[in-house]
């Protein structure tokens, strides 16, 4: 790209040297730097880029942005100072790729629980009807049938724009993206072109990092505010309004809204709702009429998962009939209610319900269809060094259940004796042991049920390692229980 075309975006303090006519590449991270290219140093919680500049050099770039007096040999590179790397990464970023959002259709799904399930789903229906569609977040960058691993739900600026241009050039016309609160704060979505932004519900999460609830709510509310005020551009906000923090949402913009709910009136309700642990029907209310909807996805949750779903692809203009195909067909997220298929006596699921909200909802979708005199049960965790506030709430909530394991769920430094202590405050019967090693853990709820017994594993959902200290150790929920049960229930079992 041509260098002055890059840097005309920034507000330069001083330029030092000579830039070079064109340059190749940008990058934030002096490993990853290729000749020609453009290094920005960031200054991180832990590192700072500035310290890492000689190393950028050695590996090629031609151009170095700071914000604190380098000293390089300024016939081989340009300096440029600016005020704020951060944010002059962030005008950089969707310049360098051409402004790949503007591509494509952007959808994003932001709110405390359902980001993951809603935007894929969005991206199964979409690929059901034949659409080429990407979808990144928790689980990971899904392009073209490839999972590229994502180490945050949203990614910093650079890489959320490398996985939009990506996704571009694939020839995809939609791309669904999860949008943490922390992403909207950081300013990880400059640059990206909303035209859907799909809020699913705000509860008590991460008050480590925004401290209030309002703080937390005014996040989120960043997503609808990024659609911004031109007009002329078909948007559209997509809200739940049987949460309390819907309105909100719909401050934030002037775009059109589609509303959903339960219990309240919206644009798109459902109505005559019947869960079943095989599935959810339910007739949709919409502005283009009723319709019977059948999905395999269980839990009142995914009605509103669903309803979600639904208005979001209907304000991109599909229509209702393929709409509600593709839901009939498609399965849960990954690690999401997700049913472990086995011959046992027992049912299982994996689910990554880490909220106390989340924790409520996950039980309440399978409590109903326990047979009688047989028990849930249920194993939470919570991580270490992260938000302690919520962690006699989700003891509360896994109270529901009769029989709940508390154990760990990637402790980190902090020792597993003060994460249980913290948790057992909130359970509100006896009915429950701690258990602090999680391979023990999910051993012990395995070897306690009995036939008809149904087990939650909260918390892991899709991911297949615990970080205990620094170490990122593998560990997979499923395979440890499938392994207990086995020893338990005899060779065999397992043959499905
Ligand atoms: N709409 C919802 N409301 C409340 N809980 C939900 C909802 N959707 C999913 N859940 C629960 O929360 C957990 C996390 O869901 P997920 O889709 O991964 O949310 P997020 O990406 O927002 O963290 C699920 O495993 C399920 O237990
Ligand atoms: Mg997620």
């Amino acid at each position: 790209m041509e260098s002055e075309y890059l840097f005309s975006s920034l507000p330069i303090k001083k330029v030092e040297g000579i830039l070079p006519e064109i340059v190749t590449d940008l990058s934030v991270d002096s490993r990853t730097v290729n000749a020609g290219g453009v290094f920005v140093c960031i200054e991180g919680f832990t590192v700072d880029g500035h310290a890492y500049v000689q190393k950028a050099i050695d590996q090629g770039a031609r151009v170095i942005v700071a914000s604190r007096k380098i000293e390089v040999d300024l016939d081989k590179v340009a300096v440029i100072y600016v005020e704020d790397t951060s944010r002059a990464v962030a005008l950089l970023a969707p310049r360098f790729f051409n402004y790949p959002s503007k591509r494509m259709t952007m959808i994003g799904v932001t709110g405390t629980n359902g980001k993951t399930s809603v935007s894929n789903m969005l991206h199964s229906i979409l690929s059901h009807i034949g659409e080429k569609s990407a979808v990144t977040g928790t689980i990971g960058f899904n392009l073209d049938g490839v999972l590229y691993e994502t180490e945050n739900t949203t990614a910093d600026v650079l890489t959320t724009q490398q996985m939009i241009n990506q996704a571009a050039n694939a020839a995809c016309t939609t791309m669904t993206m999860e949008v943490s609160s922390h992403g909207l704060i950081e300013g990880r979505l400059a640059g990206t072109e909303f035209d859907i932004a799909v809020f699913t519900n705000l509860s008590h999460d991460h008050l480590d990092f925004h401290k209030t609830m309002e703080n937390y709510g005014y996040a989120k509310g960043l997503l609808f505010a990024q659609l911004g005020q031109d007009l002329s551009q078909s948007k559209f906000g997509i809200v739940n309004v049987d949460d309390p923090w819907g309105g909100r949402m719909k401050e934030m913009t002037s775009h059109p809204i589609l509303t959903y709910a339960v219990h309240t009136n919206a644009d798109f309700t459902a109505k005559d709702i019947k869960l079943t642990v095989e599935g959810t029907t339910f007739t949709l209310v919409s502005p283009v009429g009723e319709f019977d909807v059948s999905m395999s996805l269980i839990g009142e949750f995914n009605v509103y998962n669903a309803l979600a779903v639904i208005a979001t692809l209907f304000a991109k203009g599909h229509e209702m009939e393929e709409i509600l195909n593709g839901l009939s067909v498609i399965p849960a997220a990954k690690g999401r209610m997700e049913k472990v298929e086995t011959d046992l006596p027992l049912t299982i699921y994996i689910d990554y319900a880490h909220s106390p909200d989340a924790i409520e909802k996950a039980i309440q979708a399978v409590l109903p269809y326990k047979e009688p005199n047989s028990k849930l049960i249920f194993v939470i965790g919570t991580g270490g060094n992260r938000d302690r506030q919520k962690r006699p709430v989700m003891a509360e909530k896994a109270s529901i259940a009769d029989y709940v394991i508390l154990t760990t769920d990637d402790p980190r430094d902090e020792p597993y004796e003060s994460i249980l202590a913290e948790l057992e405050v909130g359970m509100k019967h006896k009915n429950y042991a701690c258990i602090g090693d999680r391979e023990k853990a999910v051993r012990h709820a395995v070897s306690v049920a009995e036939s008809g017994d149904i087990i939650i594993f909260a918390g892991k959902g899709h991911e297949d390692y615990q970080i205990v200290g620094r170490e990122k150790l593998s560990h997979s929920d499923a395979a440890i229980a499938l392994d207990e049960a086995e020893r338990k229930f005899g060779e065999g079992v397992l043959d499905k």
